[in-house]
């Protein structure tokens, strides 16, 4: 068995990889060829216990994750599976797993909803997840300038970061919104970050935040105005996702205008009709995508081991 800590899942993975393995992963689950285990959570005081997992037959392999959330803090393992044995073949810590997934399905997102590339986009929050989301996109999208909207982002901060970057990062405020193709929210927050009048024709937004059903960084008229909710796998999003729980609740979503990664990759239903649609795409982090991601980083190990040794 193999026990990989963050750093060496860190060196093996990159986000190109991982989003080719989420496609993989999300197409076959609409192919019924992957199952994902919706999220179970459990309270005791300031303490909650979650834990989801998926099964992918194209590799006999599955795998929980588990972590309790202490003051918004995570600690994650993972443990993968090899069916063909059934047994244990490796325990992962997670947090890299859980950061390249993120932004790989973020970069998954954007490049398929977005038309074009688009020259101006913009973050809201910009710590461990939005930072990995700037990272996943500069390389795949290659827009002009990012517009950081997080209030923890100073000059000083934003010069140390800017030479991982090929794009130019801004300091900006929320009037970015109106000026970007595509606007993507990873804050920590549960009440919308910005007004969805503000949204230009056209424009792609994806809510990377919370997954609890009572928060949403989304308001009600960008759900309204959206011709498409892209959600990763309806069973879990319809009860986690606050946009689409809350959203469906006051009429601002109609179900049919709800769609999900295994129908968009296996053709069931497309991610834009038209150029001025708005899209949304809203994730809450699916068992199946620790999956892809592990799964990824465990074949790219055996490989290495395997070259050391001949
Ligand atoms: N979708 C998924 O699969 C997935 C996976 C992991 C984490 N998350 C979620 O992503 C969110 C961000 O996680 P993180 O670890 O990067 O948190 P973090 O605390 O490292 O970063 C959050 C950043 O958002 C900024 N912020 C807070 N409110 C803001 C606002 N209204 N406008 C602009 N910026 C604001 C903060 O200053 C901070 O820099 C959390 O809600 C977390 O649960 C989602």
């Amino acid at each position: 068995m193999n026990i990989l800590n963050d750093a060496q899942v860190s060196n093996l993975l990159d986000y190109e990889g991982t989003e080719d393995a989420l496609v993989s992963a999300f197409g076959d689950l609409g192919r019924s060829q992957a199952q994902a285990m919706v999220r179970s959570r459990v309270d005791c005081g300031p303490v909650k216990l979650s834990a989801m997992g998926a099964i992918w037959l194209r590799h006999q392999i599955a795998a929980v994750k588990c972590y309790p959330t202490i003051e918004g803090r995570f600690a994650f393992a993972l443990n993968l599976f090899d069916l063909h044995r059934n047994e244990l073949v490796a325990v992962l810590p997670g947090t890299e797993i859980t950061r390249f997934r993120t932004a790989a399905m973020a970069r998954l997102a954007a490049r398929a909803a977005c038309q074009g590339v688009p020259e101006i986009a913009c973050i809201f929050g910009f710590g461990t997840i939005g930072r990995s989301i700037g990272a996943a996109l500069d390389g795949a999208l290659p827009m002009q300038e990012l517009h950081i909207v997080d209030p923890a982002v100073d000059a000083q901060l934003l010069a140390s970061m800017q030479p991982a970057f090929k794009c130019r990062l801004k300091i900006a405020s929320v009037d970015s919104v109106e000026r970007s193709g595509l606007v993507i929210t990873a804050t920590r927050s549960k009440t919308p970050v910005f007004n969805g009048k503000r949204l230009a024709p056209g424009t792609t937004v994806i809510a990377m935040g919370t997954s609890l059903p009572n928060g949403s960084e989304l308001d009600e008229t960008t759900l309204c105005r959206a011709a498409r909710v892209v959600v990763e796998w309806k069973p879990q999003s319809i009860s986690e996702a606050g946009e689409v729980v809350l959203g469906l609740k006051c009429g601002a979503l109609s179900p049919d205008r709800l769609v999900d990664l295994p129908e968009l990759l296996t053709g069931r239903a497309n991610w834009r009709e038209s150029s001025s649609d708005i899209v949304v795409f809203k994730s809450v982090g699916i068992g199946l995508a620790d999956l892809a991601a592990a799964w990824l980083a465990c074949a790219r190990h055996k490989a290495a081991a395997r070259r050391e040794t001949v």
